[in-house]
């Protein structure tokens, strides 16, 4: 007999065993993410009565197409040892994926220790988290001089707008929850970094949160900033730090504003990790991003999805002035491009192209076809610095 359940009270001690032996999680840290999430986040699968899995889950928006989608964000999963390679993992993550359905969450997503367990539920790669680090005198040259200001106490609503605004607003950013900005402000749970406004050409351009240095580096949480006055400024301010420190890391996308505008050689990634993504609901995943404002033309998918039987058949997308109306059809009929739940994930998040896609055989399409989906799913690379 299994049951999948949120985990109560008398479960923790269970569940804090089961995170212990997946990921050396001390139980400070449990507390800590306990404290933040609350009980109700953890889901525990039981097998005979006993608990042999667990996972965390939050609900978040993910913006993609300048618009926010509604997301389940997925952590900790975890099997008892010894339960592995007997189908208690690929159990919970069925259970998950239709607990998420069934509350309205469009999309799952999750960063995979292991990637098989998630690609046969139907997870694609859809994104990236990249460290980037350089010397800080890389990042500026000796004589830049930055005009920051410290924000006191930290204004998490003025943070969330300069997140939301105009060229910031990557693929794939999450809108965050206080439990979010928590673990990026404090990643190590040992002090809120600092936090500095940075002037833009109109109003404040972006924010940097900064820990302490510590071993000759400095590590910057979270930073976002848009415009080239406020990269200047981003990158004189951090390059302010070179008599403390051998290195600068930072979290960002593929076309980091830093990484594109500093001073001289030197910027590197560090970490490379893609995180994955699972369309829960076809339709409504289509209907709440946004689209390029000149996409015009319609798209018929044909999408297979062996585990949640809504999401399989033929789905009509058109476009209007960057918004998208969806229409089931029914199941037999032609059409445009023809593909499985998992490489869904990559060519919604913008992650690959359409046509690379196509090239290793995991869309099918005319070349007409994947012209329309190049159009309807193009835009900046999907990045988040978030880490769960
Ligand atoms: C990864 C893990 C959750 C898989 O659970 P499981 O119950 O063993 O998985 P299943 O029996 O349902 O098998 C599903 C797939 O998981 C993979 N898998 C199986 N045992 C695994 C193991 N010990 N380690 C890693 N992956 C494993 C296999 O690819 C398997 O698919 P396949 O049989 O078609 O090759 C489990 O091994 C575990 O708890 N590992 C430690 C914590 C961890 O890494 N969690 C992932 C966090 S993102």
């Amino acid at each position: 007999m299994t049951g999948y359940d949120v985990c109560a009270d008398g479960d923790l001690g269970a569940v804090h065993y089961l995170v212990r032996q997946g990921f050396g999680m001390a139980g400070d840290v449990f507390e800590r993410y306990r404290a933040l999430f609350g009980t109700a986040a953890l889901r525990v699968l039981r097998r005979d009565g006993d608990i042999s899995a667990c996972a965390a889950v939050f609900d978040v928006d993910q913006w993609f197409g300048g618009r926010p989608v509604p997301a389940r964000g997925v952590a900790c999963v975890t099997v008892d040892p010894i339960a592995r390679g007997t189908g208690t993992g690929s159990a919970l993550v069925r259970a998950m994926l239709e607990e998420a359905r069934g509350a309205g969450r469009a999309l799952s997503i999750l960063y995979p220790a292991t990637r098989p367990l998630y690609a046969r539920a139907g997870y694609g790669p859809a994104g990236v988290r990249i460290e980037w680090s350089a010397p800080p005198a890389a990042l500026a040259g000796p004589h830049s001089v930055a005009r920051p200001t410290r924000q006191v106490p930290p204004d998490l609503g003025a943070l969330a707008a300069l997140r939301r605004t105009g060229p910031a607003l990557a693929n794939g950013m999450l809108e965050r929850s206080e439990a979010l900005w928590a673990l990026r402000l404090d990643p190590l749970g040992e002090g809120t970094a600092d936090l500095f406004l940075l002037p833009g050409a109109d109003g404040p351009g972006g924010y940097a949160a900064v820990l302490p240095p510590r071993e000759r580096r400095l590590l910057v949480p979270d930073q976002c900033v848009a415009g080239r006055r406020a990269v200047a400024e981003a990158l004189a301010f951090l390059a302010g730090y070179r008599a403390q420190v051998d290195r600068v890391c930072w979290c960002g996308g593929p076309d980091d504003p830093l990484a594109l505008l500093a001073h001289d050689s030197g910027v590197v990634p560090v970490q490379y990790e893609e995180w994955m993504l699972r369309v829960v609901d076809v339709e409504r995943a289509l209907t709440c991003r946004g689209y390029p404002s000149r996409a015009s033309e319609s798209l018929v998918l044909d999408v297979t999805d062996p585990l949640l039987p809504a999401n399989h058949g033929r789905f009509r997308l058109t476009p209007a002035a960057g918004r998208g109306r969806v229409e089931r059809l029914p199941s037999q009929g032609a059409a445009d491009v023809a593909l499985h739940i998992a490489a869904l994930a990559p060519l919604y998040t913008g992650h690959r192209s359409p046509s690379a896609l196509r090239a290793v055989g995991l869309v099918e399409g005319s070349d007409d076809a994947i012209m329309r989906a190049e159009q309807l799913f193009a835009g900046p690379r999907p990045w988040m610095a978030d880490q769960f």
